[in-house]
């Protein structure tokens, strides 16, 4: 028996002002299969989380709702936790970083920094929306590009040209929240020096605590030199209040990964737990964070920075996975991708999604995509072709032939043993989060027990009355690989493994020497899982497209997972001031110094323009020269850093590439579109 370990998990914990969606749903489903695995292995694994309650998007939202920021963020914890449970997420606790704990840790924390010289305070100049008293984040600020002159910018870049800029720099700017326009204000705010902990990190992020992938990101930051970081924010704030500092809040980000230790406290203090053998700085036990690839610096440099300045332990692995995708896309409300954990579960089972997640995990921060035709196929073929089939196959049998008893022997000794000792194999892949990887091995073994069966046929020794022993002796076997196959799929299929313990009247439990179930009585077999129908995806999808009212409605400004908004409405006659033109390319080359641009020499029946595009990426200027294309012919000319464009070719984008539009054949140069 290997030692038992003491190991604590968690996720990243969701904000307080919306709902888990399928995105979400990658990091707790992997991490839950993690958690699920170690326990089973009989090690002492305890998972947490909470709602992330506190900031400026929280305080609106409820503001917006007309409730207090409690109710509010009581009422989506509730939710959140709803979903999690529906989708088997087995959380030892679940919290809220508004809670006492959470207060004693970050004001605890907070002092120990100061009072190692780590908290530095200083005046900075804000936007500031006078009518609502509030300090705004760049966020918050929209206005006109300063130097291509695009309207509804947001904060402190431009979409349209690139360019980056201090929000206070755009022209007519205004408030999001109030559309007053923003005046600059100065205040005190407090900082983290982070960048006395350069060493400190320089080794940490390269002594195994996180992938080789994120630790070359990382690189990047701590050889740019890492600025102070800012922790406080002005009141109005949700938050806690920062002490001796009346009117000054901690930033979200500061007492949102102290909620992990708030979380385990109050599990600890529920359970009689050793708090301090999981969190003091000798600690034997081990500590992973599971989290996306979007809040990497906030995990693997401020957090162990602050833990080791105030004499805690350093997490063990920060465990870091990529973003989901779906048919290849990201998340889109308008396609109907976005899809919330609640309307799946309003047409599907959660353990196809789990099922489908695992398949496709690796321990890598590429994205994960959720092909929804692959989804359908996968887990029909996996689960209920391979998996359920072996034991549907051969339960009538032993019920019918055998009063339910499995027989008294192992009729191929050798592939028993084969299935019993991919435990190893398979227990490194689910420790090393090499889930797709497992699930392949899993399903291999499903094929060789689905061969053997269809090699004995017991269906046609079943007719010969003299032959029942021997069937009874196929289809014992037939369930013990079953079994085993549902021990190794236990994490990942805890309902599923629920069932079948029921039906092999026998707990599943992942041991190194795993013996087969000889003269064993098992229950009467009931179907363990439906296939998946398309018209059910369909009708999710169907259902997750909303109207352009409600996109706005909840859009978080600037979210990563917003999709392009449809433009406000025009009329006709706005429309018709586009000059739209059938244009040929003639010449198309490179320009020095630029790793997006092609210069194009448009002819417009006549008429020669030069225009700068940004797809390079997608086109070698050899194949573009002499096919015909779309262009703005009446767009003012930009002067750009490699010379003017006089228009614009028009053209789609995808993450995989940039598609130029065509006229169809017998378009001539020069021609109008309307
Ligand atoms: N509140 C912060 C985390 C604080 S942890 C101390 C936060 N919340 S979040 O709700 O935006 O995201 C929670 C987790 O879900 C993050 O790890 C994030 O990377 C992950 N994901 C959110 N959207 C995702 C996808 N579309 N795909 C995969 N993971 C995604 O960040
Ligand atoms: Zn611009």
């Amino acid at each position: 028996m290997t030692e038992r370990r003491k190991i604590l998990v968690t996720s990243a914990l969701p904000y307080a002002n919306g709902s888990i969606h399928l995105g979400h749903l990658v990091e707790y489903i992997q991490t839950d299969i993690w958690s699920r695995f170690q326990k089973l292995r009989g090690h002492e694994c305890y998972y947490v989380c909470a709602d992330d309650a506190h900031g400026t998007a929280i305080m609106l939202k409820a503001e917006q709702q007309g409730i207090s920021p409690e109710q509010q963020i009581t009422e989506v914890q509730a939710e959140h936790q709803r979903d999690f449970g529906d989708f088997l997420i087995a959380f030892d606790n679940y919290h809220s970083t508004h809670s006492e704990e959470n207060r004693v840790f970050s004001e605890q924390i907070y002092k120990r920094l100061k009072d190692n010289g780590h908290i530095a305070t200083r005046e900075i100049t804000q936007a500031f929306d006078p009518e609502k008293n509030l300090f705004l984040a760049d966020r918050y600020i929209k206005g006109t590009c300063p130097k291509c002159k695009t309207e509804n910018q947001y904060g402190d870049n431009c979409e349209a040209c690139g360019a980056t800029y201090s929000p206070m720099d755009l022209i007519d700017p205004v408030s999001v929240v109030s559309g007053a326009k923003p005046v600059a204000r100065e205040s005190t705010h407090y900082f983290f020096k982070l960048s006395e902990f350069t060493e400190f990190l320089k080794d940490w992020t390269h002594a195994g605590h996180v992938s080789d992938e994120i630790a070359n990101k990382l690189n990047e930051w701590l050889q740019g030199g890492l600025q102070e970081w800012d922790i406080s924010r002005d009141a109005p704030y949700f938050g806690f209040e920062i002490p001796d500092a009346p009117g000054k809040y901690f930033y979200v980000w500061l007492d949102a990964p102290i909620g992990y230790m708030a979380s385990f406290k109050n599990l600890c203090e529920r359970e009689g737990i050793d708090f301090d053998g999981f969190w003091q700085a000798d600690s034997d036990a081990e500590l992973y964070h599971f989290i996306g690839k979007d809040i990497v610096n906030f995990h693997a440099l401020f957090w162990p920075a602050m833990l080791s300045s105030a004499g805690y332990r350093t997490p063990d692995k920060i465990c870091v996975h990529g973003f989901l995708t779906i048919n290849g896309r990201k998340m889109s409300k308008s396609r109907g991708t976005f899809i919330n954990a609640r309307t799946y579960l309003e047409h599907l089972e959660p353990e196809y999604l789990r099922y489908y997640f695992a398949a496709k995990l690796s321990p890598g921060i590429e994205d994960l995509d959720l092909n929804l035709d692959d989804f359908v196929q996968r887990v029909n073929s996996d689960l209920v072709g391979k998996v359920v089939n072996i034991a549907s196959r051969c339960a009538g049998f032993i019920k019918k032939l055998n009063g339910g008893s499995l027989a008294d022997r192992v009729l191929e000794p050798e592939l028993w043993q084969r299935f019993a000792d991919a435990n190893s194999v398979i227990a490194g892949y689910y420790e090393n989060r090499e889930y797709s990887k497992a699930m392949r091995e899993i399903m291999a073994l499903a094929d060789a027990a689905n061969e053997y069966i269809a090699a004995k046929e017991p269906w046609i020794l079943a007719k010969q009355q003299e032959k029942a022993d021997e069937v009874v002796a196929i289809c014992s076997l037939g369930i013990n690989l079953f079994r085993v196959l549902i021990i190794y799929l236990k994490p990942v299929l805890p309902g599923m493994a629920a069932k079948v313990e029921q039906f092999v009247n026998d707990p599943l439990i992942w041991s190194n020497s795993l013996e087969p179930l000889i003269s064993h009585k098992i229950e009467k077999f009931k179907p363990l899982m439906q296939r998946i129908e398309k018209d059910r995806v369909d009708a999710m999808v169907e259902a997750s497209k909303t109207s352009l009212e409600q996109q706005s409605d909840n859009a978080a400004p600037g979210g990563p997972l917003n999709d392009e908004p449809l433009a406000d409405q025009i009329t006709f006659d706005d429309f018709i001031k586009v000059d739209l033109r059938v244009a040929r390319i003639i010449e198309a080359k490179q320009v020095e110094g630029a790793d997006k641009l092609l210069q194009l020499t448009l002819d417009l029946g006549g008429e020669t323009r030069y225009v700068f595009s940004g797809i390079k990426s997608s086109y070698k200027p050899e194949d573009l020269e002499g096919r015909l294309t779309v262009m703005v012919a009446n767009l003012a000319p930009r002067k750009m850093r490699f010379g003017v464009s006089e228009g614009m070719v028009l053209a789609s984008a995808n993450s995989e590439g940039i598609y130029l539009l065509s006229p169809d054949l017998g378009a001539q140069p020069g021609e109008r579109i309307t």
